[in-house]
Order: C-alpha cells, then structure tokens, then sequence
C-alpha cells in the first residue's frame, strides 16, 4: 500500500465535532478519517505509518485468514466537561496486547508503540470524538495479524498492527437500565486450558451461536460457567461479571476468563469506597444470595443485570426486585464514569489526556 503523507502536527485535538447524531450512536463501526498501521518485518517493528484507506492487501495464504492468529483491544477516548481528551489506561491494555501475541505465537508490539499509536489515532480522528454530555465515547480498536503465507500449521514471521476508531454508544441496548442475562450449558466459549484469557479473535468466533441464541431469546448476553465443571460462573458475553453480596464485591476468579481493566479498576474503587473485595469462584447456587450483580467492560462499562435465567434448569434469580440499578453498582458506575471525564478526582493516575 503507498504510504500517505500526512502531517500530525497539523491536527487540533480540539477540531470541530463531524455532523453526527451524537445522542444516538450504536456500538458499531462508523468510517472515521484515518487509521495508523505498524508492521513487522524481517525481525523488527517498522515505522508507525498513517492511511486513509480502510482496506488491507492480505496474502490469501495468510496465517491470520487460516489459523486465527489474530488478537485484538479496545479501549475508549472521552471529552471531558473541561473539554480534555482522557484515555483510560492505556498502558493495561497495552501489555494485555502483548500478553495476547504471545499467547498465540505472534511478536508481541512493545509497549511503547502501542502508546504512540493510541496518541497518534486518536489525535488523527479528533473530530470524531463525541461530545460531554453525549453518553457517547471513542472506541479504539487495535489489532495484530500473522500475514505470512504459510500452508502448514506455523505461526508467521510477519505480522501488522492496524489501530483505528469508531465513535460509539452503549454496547448493551438497555444502556445504564438493568437487563436480563442467561445461563446455558449447551455451549462453551473456551476450553479450560484454553485461550479465554487472550483477547483473540477465535474466542469470539466461540462465541457467536450462545450470544446470538441468547439474543434471540430476548437476553443481552450469556453468563458463561467455567468449562470444566461447569459449577462456577466465569464472565458475561464480553464483558467480565461482579456482584455484590452481604456488602461486599464478588468476581470470578477464573483462567478461563479475560483479565479486564475495568473489572481491575472497578475492584480498586470498590476497595477505595470500603468495601471487601473478593476474587474467587463463584458457584451458581449463590447467585440467589446476591444483591447486585452487572457485566463490566470496556464496551459495557458498568450495565446491571436484571435477572439471571438458567436455560437448562428454568431456574430464574431476580436480582434487581424493583427494576433499577442498586446502589453500589450505581456509585461505582458514577465514580468510573467521573473519572473518564475527569469529574472525579484522578487519584490512581489511570487517565492520559491527549494533547
Ligand atoms: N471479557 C471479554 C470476553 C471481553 O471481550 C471484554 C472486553 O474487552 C471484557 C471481558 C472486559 O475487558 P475490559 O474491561 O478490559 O474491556
Ligand atoms: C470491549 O469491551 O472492548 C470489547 O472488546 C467488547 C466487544 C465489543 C468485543
């Protein structure tokens, strides 16, 4: 692909916002300006570089089309109330990048670049970054594929990085309402010494026939149980899964679940409001001692569960009885929200503002 030649310098972070119909996004793919690449070739990373074009040239034979060697991220740019562009820890998501290469195979892009990209993009696409006040964020999709030829089954030796972004809206429909979720044994999204802790493409490919049987039957996503024994819950469509029992916050401790930054802030505000934190197994026969419970993510935020409908048993766990969010999700909502937009005080130095 030529390569184009395009100045940063020239780009406003505080560029006028497109004509959009911010207040009424969905969590989709919207064409936006310009996407940075990065390649590796002949053992060493290359030149960050910046094109307009959203298409790739792939071999036909490529690692990535045939073996799923491909791992991707997300994480979110948001205009603050004082107009700042936060980026919430993009460092976590860079060395789960790197943990998610190596997982399968791939030359893991140092942390350093990943950064530099992060900047680069959303600095590039600054007019797509959705108003304070919209509810809408940045989404910022890097991606790693193995795009040497091969027919026999061997990691690449080549590989490329793209980082592009959408501006988006609540992933789950019902946004900050409550929503119901179910449980299901008839499909498993890993296997338990498997790859659900690495952010690749073949775990959500696992996923499509539960989350689209799922939605089908009116739910927002499916709460997985661990694979083995199938007694414990493990995390919720993407996006892990936490509730809050006798005061305290609950989450799965499990290998078979992706690490997720917002879980791990999520844990530490829990933490800094007064609350006990516990990672463990959950089995599922606590779940009618819970007083809350949600799926947090990147895309998901903070979205409360409803109810939880065990599809297999037809046994049914009200959580929320009157409808609404509780409290503690609610707080918690609040502070991560606050903290992104920078109306909460910043103590764990968790945001980059983009300049
Ligand atoms: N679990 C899965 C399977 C996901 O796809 C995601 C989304 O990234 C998460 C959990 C939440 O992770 P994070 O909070 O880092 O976005
Ligand atoms: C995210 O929360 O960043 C996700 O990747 C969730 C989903 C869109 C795959």
């Amino acid at each position: 692909m030529d390569k184009e030649v395009i100045d940063i310098n020239t780009f406003d972070i505080n560029a006028e916002p497109a004509e959009m119909d911010w207040k009424n996004l969905v969590f989709g793919y919207y064409p936006t300006d310009y996407n940075v690449r990065c390649d590796f070739k002949d053992g060493k990373w290359g030149d960050i570089y910046i094109t307009s074009s959203p298409m790739l040239d792939i071999h036909m034979a490529a690692t990535c089309l045939h073996y799923g060697q491909e791992a991707f991220e997300g994480l979110k740019a948001h205009r603050g109330k004082d107009g700042k562009v936060r980026v919430f820890r993009m460092d976590e998501n860079a060395k789960r990048f790197i943990s998610s290469a190596k997982g399968i195979c791939m030359e893991p892009l140092p942390e350093d670049i990943f950064c530099k990209m992060v900047r680069m993009v959303v600095k590039l696409n600054a007019r797509f970054i959705p108003p304070y006040g919209t509810g809408a964020s940045l989404y910022i999709r890097p991606l790693e594929i193995g795009m040497t030829p091969q027919v026999g089954v061997k990691a690449a030796r080549e590989y490329s990085v793209v980082m592009f972004v959408s501006p988006v809206g609540s992933y789950f429909k019902t946004g900050f309402k409550p929503s119901k979720i179910c449980i299901t044994r008839q499909y498993d999204r890993v296997a338990p010494k498997g790859t659900g802790r690495y952010k690749i493409g073949g775990n959500y490919a696992a996923s499509l026939a539960a989350g689209t049987m799922a939605h089908e039957q009116g739910y927002s996503a499916v709460l997985y149980l661990d694979p083995k024994e199938k007694k414990y819950l493990d995390e919720c469509g993407p996006a892990n899964f936490f509730a809050i029992k006798d005061g305290k916050y609950i989450t799965p401790a499990s290998d078979s679940i992706l690490p997720s930054i917002t879980n791990m802030s999520l844990r530490q505000l829990a933490r800094d409001m007064g609350l006990e934190v516990e990672e463990r197994h959950i089995a599922i026969s606590e779940l009618s001692e819970i007083s809350e419970a949600a799926a947090c993510g990147t895309a998901a935020v903070c979205s409360p569960v409803l109810e939880i409908d065990d599809l297999d048993t037809g046994d049914k766990y009200v959580i929320s009885k009157d409808g609404k969010p509780g409290p503690v999700t609610t707080q918690l909502y609040d502070m991560l929200c606050g903290l992104k937009s920078g109306e909460v005080k910043d103590e764990h130095n968790w945001c980059e503002i983009i300049e």
